[in-house]
């Protein structure tokens, strides 16, 4: 994502969401839209969604803050997801994530002080059969024990 001035972005998000907002429930695809194009969807976008869907403030806060999809503010250089649903959680998620957290030093859905690495935790990743698994920047990775993790990490760093 490039920088963008305060003006530049509520241009783009105005622009985004008057060309979506004749779709059928457009609100989400829009504020996807946002996250893909600007890396976040910030609280300053917020009015602006509104205004062009002819919507509350609080409807739009509501729905960006509901789902986990969306992130408020800009996410590390390298985004790495932790699937901690079911499968996975059988063959040692859990300890996983306890182990990416501790390594990390920050929370799921936190970003490193450095905005290297932002973590994040998923509930599936269509990759069951080989869990734990993991995303390293949109890569999808198996059985990742936590000395994989580390290798893959030090691979995205
Ligand atoms: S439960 Fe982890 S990938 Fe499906």
């Amino acid at each position: 994502m490039t920088t963008t001035s305060v003006g530049e972005r509520v241009e783009r998000v105005r622009a985004i969401a008057t060309g979506l907002r004749d779709l059928r429930g457009p609100l989400l695809p829009i504020l996807h839209a946002v996250q893909r194009e600007l890396g976040h969807v910030d609280a300053q976008d917020v009015p602006v969604i509104a205004d062009a869907l002819n919507l509350a403030v609080a409807e739009v806060h509501g729905v960006a803050t509901f789902y986990r999809d969306f992130r408020s503010a800009p996410g590390g250089r390298t985004t790495v997801r932790i699937c901690q649903a079911e499968a996975c959680r059988a063959v040692g998620a859990e300890a996983l994530g306890a182990h990416a957290r501790r390594r990390l030093g920050v929370g799921f859905g936190e970003t490193t002080s450095d905005g290297a690495v932002t973590l994040d935790e998923v509930f599936c990743l269509g990759n069951c059969a080989l869990g734990p698994a993991a995303q390293v920047d949109g890569r999808l990775h198996g059985r990742v024990t936590p000395a994989r993790f580390d290798a893959l990490l030090g691979e995205a760093r």
